[in-house]
């Protein structure tokens, strides 16, 4: 494995910034610091104008392997985060079949072994996210799981939702909760307001998402247990959860980037890119999940990236499955709302923590930190072609969108995976 040096580039974690190149050898940081020199035969990374660091940790990446690998695959979409500036993602379990048992977690595990970036692995709470009986979440820990949620659904039993806090408690693990009460969604293909009236779209009212964030409020109040909120989209969600930490309950809470920047008007054409769940919602919910990231009430910002083929999502938008393109735009989207030091604390050493991977990724940028970094020209523009994303699947919602802010280099395990925004593997 070859050294490489980062030289020129302002270093920005959690400790904050300052000028410094970075050496790296054999997967670790060896050096930080002015004027370090090139060791005989090392890879140098150009960073001037760029900012070095901590690499990005994506809580909610959709990688359909297996079972849909038509969309999507491990390696696809490890390129793909590699090129968004992650250094490691965490697969949601909703694949064919599910990642509910040591064996299907195993297999994607594996496969991540030979992936761009780390792959860490989200375990199913229900047995085939059926929410009727819980998983064997003992033996998902046993192989190092550290989140477990039914994303694609909540868990709607209440008392199957409690009983799978007390096992996560008990195993040191975090749920992370779909909120969403089926009944109350029902039928619904887009956020329910003036535009669902106006184009005869039927909606998920604000209350599906609302309903489940209280109820499983009031079991962390029992339980004791962590929960991590995904994607929230409302106001009232956003609300709940900055009462709920004003208490001291162990919660946190992630909003995905395309709940940050589009409404429910984008629904207006009909497209079926904009159907996502939960859905775009209205102005003064996507200004309170701003204001949510502003004051810490939202810890992460997690991409949901949802790939889908271009048949299923050619069709009438209520027919259209949910889900949005995220990895390789997220970084750019967020800095769009949010300053870069903020942005990097919602998408690298927050998530690093919630995910359990701050041993290795989310920084500092420090000797004898393992070599997990991106290098960020937060001036450089770009255009998104849907096109030319290295996803399998084309659904991005920003095609034709100019975005400030660019993934450079990304430094996975000591091993340049991104150089120049062009993915060596
Ligand atoms: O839009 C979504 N797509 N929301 C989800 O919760 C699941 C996801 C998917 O897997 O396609």
């Amino acid at each position: 494995m070859a050294d490489v040096l980062v030289r020129g580039g302002e270093v920005l974690d959690a400790g904050g910034r300052r000028r410094a190149d970075v050496l790296v050898a054999d997967a670790v940081v060896r050096a930080v610091g002015e004027g370090l020199e090139a060791p005989a035969g090392a890879t140098v990374l150009d960073a001037g104008g760029c900012v070095v660091a901590p690499g990005l940790v994506d809580l909610h990446a959709h990688l359909r392997q297996p079972g849909r690998e038509e969309t999507e695959t491990v390696e696809t979409a490890a390129r793909a985060a590699a090129l968004g500036g992650y250094t490691a993602i965490v697969a949601m379990p909703n694949t064919e079949p599910p990642l509910d048992s040591a064996g299907t977690a195993r297999e994607v595990l594996e496969l991540g072994r030979h992936a761009a970036v780390e792959v860490a692995v989200a375990g199913a709470i229900t047995v085939g996210r059926a929410g009727e009986r819980l998983a064997p979440m003992a033996e998902l820990a046993a192989l190092g799981v550290r989140l477990f949620t039914d994303d694609g659904t909540g868990v709607q039993d209440g008392a199957l939702m409690r009983r799978a806090l007390d096992y996560a408690r008990g195993l040191g693990v975090t749920l992370a909760q779909h909120c969403e009460d089926e009944r109350l969604a029902a039928g619904g293909a887009m956020h329910e307001g003036s535009w669902s009236s106006r184009l005869g779209i039927p909606g998920v009212p604000a209350a599906a998402e609302e309903a489940m964030v209280a109820r499983d409020l009031a079991l962390v109040r029992l339980t004791g247990a962590r929960l991590h909120f995904l994607h929230l989209s409302t106001a009232g969600s956003v609300e709940l959860v900055r009462r709920a930490k004003a208490e001291g309950l162990p919660v946190t809470a992630e909003a995905a980037p395309h709940h940050l920047v589009l409404t429910d008007a984008a629904v207006g054409g009909f497209d079926p890119v904009f159907r996502v769940n939960p859905p775009l919602r209205g102005e003064a919910d996507v200004a309170a999940v701003r204001a949510g990231l502003a004051d810490g009430t939202i810890d992460v910002v997690a991409t949901d990236h949802a790939p889908h083929a271009p048949e299923t999502k050619d069709v009438p938008f209520a027919e259209a499955p949910p889900g949005m393109l995220g990895l390789e735009t997220a970084l750019a989207v967020a800095l769009s709302v949010a300053p870069l030091e903020q942005v990097l604390a919602l998408m690298s050493w927050q998530p690093a923590a919630i995910a359990g991977l701050a041993d290795r990724h989310g920084g500092p940028v420090a000797e004898g930190r393992p070599a997990n970094l991106c290098v960020i020209d937060p001036a450089a523009t770009w255009q998104v072609d849907a096109g030319r994303l290295a996803s399998r699947s084309r659904n991005t919602p920003y095609d034709g969108w100019k975005l400030t802010g660019r993934v450079r280099h990304t430094v996975v395990a000591g091993v340049p995976v991104v150089v120049d925004a062009e993915a060596l593997r």
